[in-house]
């Protein structure tokens, strides 16, 4: 689909069809495609959770205040902030040098660099949330790309999603987004302001 077509026909799905299918490969070929999103450092501060099993399904669906769509949807994606990404700094500055983009003398200073800017928790989790939207982002738009309709969500208690999928420490909820077949038939994009009242060039 052409890009601002895909942009204005993403919509926020509010019934799916509880019939609606999705299977393990298209699921993991969109999740594919979330990942090809940008990250600060490249640290990719994302896991994505499947919820493909109705009674899992079921259980997330309570732990987000009773969504309905979250049942319905074929899959609903968990999409977790990762804190610990910049242990990865190795593995990001290998590829860099490997790609011509870090000369190899400079490869610890780049891993020092990302130790000492995410020794705080507080940067941790922002840049997490930054880069798990960014990934959710792409979700969608890849889903919608490949026929699927999606909704992203953070109506759910974080604590209630933690203990039902036994979420390691490191990783938090940042969205859930549901995928599956919408019901409706498409409808036209909600109210947007207008680029003039969203806009201000070179400062306030
Ligand atoms: C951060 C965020 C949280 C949201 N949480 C929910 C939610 O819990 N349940 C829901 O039905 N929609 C949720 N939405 C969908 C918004 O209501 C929707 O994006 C907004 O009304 C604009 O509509 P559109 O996406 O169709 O353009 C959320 C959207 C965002 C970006």
């Amino acid at each position: 689909m052409e890009l601002n077509q895909l942009l204005e026909q993403r919509i926020s799905v509010n019934n799916f069809d509880p019939a609606g299918q999705i299977s393990r490969e298209q699921l993991e070929s969109i999740i594919q495609a979330a990942t090809s999103a940008p990250s600060a450092y490249n640290l990719q501060h994302w896991h994505f959770l499947a919820v493909t099993d109705k009674d899992r399904k079921l259980a997330l669906k309570q732990a987000a205040y009773n969504q309905q769509k979250i049942e319905d949807a074929a899959a609903a994606v968990v999409v977790l902030g990762d804190l610990k990404a910049f242990e990865k700094a190795g593995l990001i500055a290998d590829d860099l040098s490997a790609k011509g983009y870090l000369p190899e003398a400079y490869k610890d200073n780049l891993i020092n660099t990302l130790h000492n800017a995410y020794s705080n928790e507080s940067t941790q989790r922002e840049e997490a949330i930054r880069a798990a939207s960014f990934a959710a982002m792409t979700l969608m738009l890849a889903a919608k790309n490949d026929g699927f309709g999606t909704c992203p969500m953070t109506g759910f208690d974080p604590q209630a999603v933690r203990e039902t999928f036994n979420i390691p420490a490191h990783l938090f909820p940042v969205l859930i987004v549901t995928i599956g077949q919408e019901l409706e038939e498409t409808r036209p994009q909600k109210f947007r302001q207008s680029v003039e009242q969203v806009t201000t060039f070179n400062g306030f």
